[in-house]
This record gives C-alpha cells, sequence and structure tokens, in this order.
C-alpha cells in the first residue's frame, strides 16, 4: 500500500480503463436475460432512472473516496473511520465470489467460440442444445479450466496491460457486430418488431418490486461498484480530470452496450418463441440458446457467431482480469502475500468453487439455495442482491452521516466544478440508504419465498 502508486496518463485513460473494467459480460450476457424476465421496457426504464441517480451517485463517492484517500477499499474505508474498516473486507469478498462463476460462463464462451469455428452453428441452434450440453460433466469444467487458467496466467505475467490494449480495439467492434446483428434480426426475421416493442416501451403493469431489486443488483454488477473497484481506480485518477464527466461517459458506454445488447437478444426471442413468456423467463442461459438460432439463420453464420464470440470472450477476460487483479492485490497488501502465491491462493479458490457451480448443473442439480434455479444463480444472487446492497448501504452512511457530503464533494470539485451537488447530497443521505434497505428487505422476503414479489 505504501508504494509509490502509478497514474493514469489522462482523462481518456481513466475512463477507458474504467470502461473496459464495467463493459464485460453484465452487459452482453446478463442484461438482456434480465430486460426479458422484468417485463422489457419497464426494466429498461427503471434500469436507466437508476443509473443516472443512484449509479451516478455511489459511483461518484467510491471514485472521490478513492482519489482522496489514494487507497484501495479496505485501506480507505480504515483512513475514512476505523469503525467502517469491515466494508472494505466486505467489498473485497464480493469480486472473490464473482470471479469463479463469471469464469464458468467465460468457458461457455469460449466453448461457443469452437463451435461455430469448426461449423456447428446448425447444431448448436438446436432447443436443447444448451440445457444438454450443461448436464454433461466433463466438457464444461474443462472450458471454465482453460478460462480461469488464462486468467491468472495473464495476471501472473503482469501482461494485462497487453490484452488490454487488444481490447480496447475489439470493444469497438463488438459494439458494431452487436448493433449489426440486432438490425438484421429486426430486419429480416418475422415477429421480431414486436420483441422491439417489448423492449422500449414500458409496460406499468409489468412493475414489480422484483423489478427494482434485479436493476439495481444489475447496476452496481455492471459498472463495477460496491465491491471497491471504483475506489481502487480513483486511487489512480489524477487530481486534474473532472469526476463527474468521466462518470457521464462511462455510464454512457456502459449502459450503450448493455441496451445494444437487448436490441439484439430480446427481439430474437419473439422471432423464435412468438413472445412465450416461458421463452423470456429462460434467466442466464438466454444468450446461449437465443443467438446461435440467429447466426443460423444468417448468411456466413459460423464466422460471423465465431467472430462475435471471440469479440465476447475479450470483453469477459478483460473484466475476469480485474476482477482477479482486485482479489490478489488485496491478499498482496492485507497479508503481505508475494504476487505468485497470492494468484495461486485465487485460483485454487477459484477453482473449488467453480467446480461447484459447473456441477450445479448436473450432480448438484436438486440443491436450490434459497429456491434459485442452480448454484450458479445462487452464487450470483448472493454478491449482487445481498452483498452489494450492504456495502452500498455503509458506504452512504459513512458518506453521508459520518464523513458529510461536503467532504467528498470538495474532492468532486477538483479538476472541474461538480454539478450534481443537490443530487449527490439528497442521494447520499437520504433516497440511497432507504432505498437499499427497502430492495435487501424485499429480495430477501422474496428469496425465502415469505412473500412473492
Ligand atoms: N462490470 C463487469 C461486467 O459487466 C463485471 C465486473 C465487475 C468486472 C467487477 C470487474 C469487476 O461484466
Amino acid at each position: 500500500m505504501d508504494q509509490k502508486r502509478s497514474s493514469f496518463t489522462g482523462k481518456i485513460g481513466f475512463v477507458l480503463a474504467a470502461a473496459g473494467s464495467a463493459v464485460g459480460l453484465g452487459n452482453i450476457w446478463r442484461f438482456p436475460y434480465l430486460a426479458a424476465k422484468y417485463g422489457g421496457g419497464i426494466f429498461l426504464l427503471v434500469y436507466i432512472i437508476l443509473a443516472v441517480t443512484f449509479g451516478f451517485t455511489l459511483m461518484a463517492a467510491e471514485i472521490a473516496i478513492g482519489r482522496k484517500t489514494g487507497l484501495s477499499a479496505i485501506g480507505a474505508f480504515k483512513q475514512l473511520d476505523k469503525r467502517f474498516t469491515f466494508v472494505g473486507y466486505l467489498a473485497a469478498i464480493i469480486p472473490a465470489i464473482i470471479l469463479p462463476y463469471y469464469s464458468v460462463i467465460g468457458g461457455w464462451v469460449m466453448k461457443y467460440i469452437a463451435g461455430f469455428a469448426t461449423g456447428q452453428a446448425h447444431v448448436m441452434a438446436g432447443d436443447k442444445y444448451f440445457s444438454e450440453y450443461l448436464k454433461i460433466i466433463g466438457e464444461p469444467i474443462i472450458w471454465f479450466l482453460l478460462f480461469i487458467g488464462l486468467t491468472a496466467v495473464i495476471v501472473m505475467l503482469g501482461v494485462e496491460k497487453g490484452i488490454e490494449k487488444v481490447s480496447k480495439v475489439m470493444m469497438p467492434v463488438l459494439v458494431v457486430l452487436i448493433f449489426g446483428v440486432a438490425v438484421y434480426t429486426i430486419v429480416a426475421m418475422p415477429g421480431a418488431w414486436e420483441g422491439v416493442v417489448y423492449y422500449i416501451t414500458p409496460d406499468f403493469s409489468k412493475f414489480s418490486i422484483m423489478t427494482v431489486v434485479a436493476a439495481m443488483g444489475q447496476l452496481f454488477y455492471s459498472m463495477s461498484l460496491a465491491m471497491g473497484i471504483m475506489i481502487t481506480f480513483g486511487s489512480y485518477m489524477k487530481k486534474d480530470i473532472s469526476i463527474e464527466k468521466s462518470i457521464h461517459q462511462i455510464e454512457l458506454f456502459d449502459t450503450g452496450v448493455a441496451f445494444l445488447a437487448g436490441l439484439m437478444i430480446i427481439p430474437a426471442v419473439f422471432a423464435f418463441s412468438g413472445g412465450n413468456e416461458d421463452a423470456l423467463g429462460t434467466g442466464p442461459t438466454l444468450m446461449f440458446v437465443t443467438l446461435p438460432k440467429v447466426f443460423d439463420s444468417m448468411p456466413a453464420g459460423n464466422i460471423i457467431g465465431a467472430v462475435f464470440f471471440v469479440m465476447v470472450f475479450f470483453a469477459a477476460l478483460t473484466s475476469s482480469i480485474s476482477l482477479m487483479e482486485t482479489v490478489v492485490s488485496i491478499l498482496q497488501d492485507k497479508l503481505k502475500m508475494k504476487r505468485i502465491p497470492a494468484c495461486l491462493a485465487v485460483l485454487g479458490f477459484s477453482l473449488a468453487m467453480g467446480l461447484i457451480t459447473c456441477l450445479g448443473f448436473n450432480v448438484f442439480k436438486d440443491i436450490k439455495p434459497l429456491g434459485l434455479d442452480d448454484l450458479l444463480t445462487f452464487f450470483d444472487f448472493i454478491a449482487n442482491n445481498i452483498l452489494m446492497p450492504v456495502t452500498a448501504f455503509f458506504t452512504a452512511i459513512l458518506v453521508g452521516f459520518v464523513l458529510k457530503p461536503q467532504y467528498l464533494i470538495d474532492e468532486l470539485d477538483i479538476g472541474g466544478a461538480f454539478k450534481a451537488k443537490r443530487l449527490f447530497k439528497v442521494m447520499i443521505k437520504y433516497i440511497a440508504p432507504i432505498f437499499i434497505v427497502a430492495i435487501l428487505v424485499s429480495s430477501v422476503l422474496d428469496a425465502f419465498d415469505i412473500v412473492k414479489m
């Protein structure tokens, strides 16, 4: 912690690095299935409102904490107020929970690259293909091992900068491809237009508390909030950069990619299922079931499919690297571990957890903790819907009542006047804490089936 901190060369460097961490499977895989499941347009609307108010405030607070203290989460909370040190630890556990199952999905992506590259689009487009694939005990584990192994090797060698460079080139191409596939689906497939309507017109009768619960969990996940990552990023940020402007750019980028991914996947679900509710509620497997059908129906679908999944792979890899890097640096700082042993420890833990996650689809398929469909969904729920709101809650209390908002506003004002002062104060003091508690209570009640929301 006491080594000299390097800093981002300039504004673009910061925004790109933060956006690189933010844009990943969360945008391309997670957002569309939640939007499909939780009412389409109404989910989109709730998500956007939350992003520009709640997400903005929390991201501003985290980056400002990082830049002000020059420390990452555990050290930062400790320095700000000893009693809040535990929040830093809480934040630190989250990436460790996400990394294993993130890598399981990364493995699915690799499997799909191989499938399309070997001309299997037609086979993969079969209705039961993916659900049958998950039942296999060996293969998904092997792809998972490859993905997490690759992540670990990159983190151990410290060559993530190289990967990030590649991915910065890939990212714009990915956006263009997503857009292209969306347009193709909408224009070429009968029934897709209803999907567009479902996706962009809010139907208030589909609104429930669970829409908000899901949207908020997604917001944390997608913007890499409430897990100390933005604090670390802030600690590397130079003083002459406007935090506010940077956040606007990150948000626009992150939400833009998520929006387009939804536009690519949801109309396709309609086209192939006739708007059948069951197809909309498929959950985590949605992208892997729907997209092969689209690619299979396209000319040169195998090539487009392979290229598409390669891009997704790079987006996922940069995110998994930043997840692992976060956990590794915490072990290095706190346990004074050397880099390689720290990497190996994180790898070992992730292997065990990832293995359990893979087996959750076959051997352990009857274990449905909290009534959730599988272990992957369970880990995802614990991280996004329980631990992240708790972390965000204490962050808001610390900033709103212990330090007082002005303390961070002073920091936010450096590098350009902070315009959203009022919003920041009201959000962080009152709305955010009350709102988070409400959300937390409802998601727990729902999970334990006490009240169905
Ligand atoms: N935000 C990333 C995504 O949307 C996930 C992630 C979270 C990555 C935290 C790094 C750190 O996929």
